[in-house]
């Protein structure tokens, strides 16, 4: 009789952390640079990558990331709508919500290469 309680709650345990690494791994963005970007230059936008990430979860993401059916989707913007420095004037909620005394221009880089250097959402319309 003990065998068999215990076993329920190990299975309960295993389940849990099975549903919670898959829908980790749902919302998990990577990074994703081209081919011809050396190991070493890599390895460089790596660090500022993981900068980038921290940056736009605290600035931007509240507008911008779409949560769908549990999946967290960060939308993949073109190259011309990621010009940084001209971000802010871009439209009236910029202007407003990234003040360069909250966001400065070496944060916006940092974004910037956070945006376009991950891996491009599969489903989501460009
Ligand atoms: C207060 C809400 C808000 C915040 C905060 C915000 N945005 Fe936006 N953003 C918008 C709206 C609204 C638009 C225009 C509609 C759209 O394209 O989604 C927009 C558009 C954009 C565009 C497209 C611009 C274009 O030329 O088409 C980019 C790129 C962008 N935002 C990046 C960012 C980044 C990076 C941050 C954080 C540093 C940020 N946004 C923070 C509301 C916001």
């Amino acid at each position: 009789m003990e065998n068999i309680k215990f076993n329920k709650v190990s299975c309960l345990i295993i389940i849990a952390f099975l549903i919670s690494t898959c829908a980790g791994n749902k919302s998990a963005v990577t990074a994703h640079f081209p081919d011809a970007m050396l190991p070493h230059v890599k390895e460089q936008y790596k660090v500022q990558w993981e900068k980038g990430k921290i940056l736009y979860e605290l600035n931007c993401a509240k507008c911008h990331t779409i949560k769908e059916k549990k999946r967290v989707i960060i939308p993949d913007f073109r190259e011309e709508q990621l010009k940084g420095y001209e971000l802010r004037i871009t439209n009236a909620k910029h202007e407003a919500s990234l003040p360069d005394t909250l966001v400065t221009e070496e944060e916006l880089g940092l974004i910037m290469t956070f945006l376009r250097y991950k891996k491009p959402n599969e489903t989501a319309k460009k």
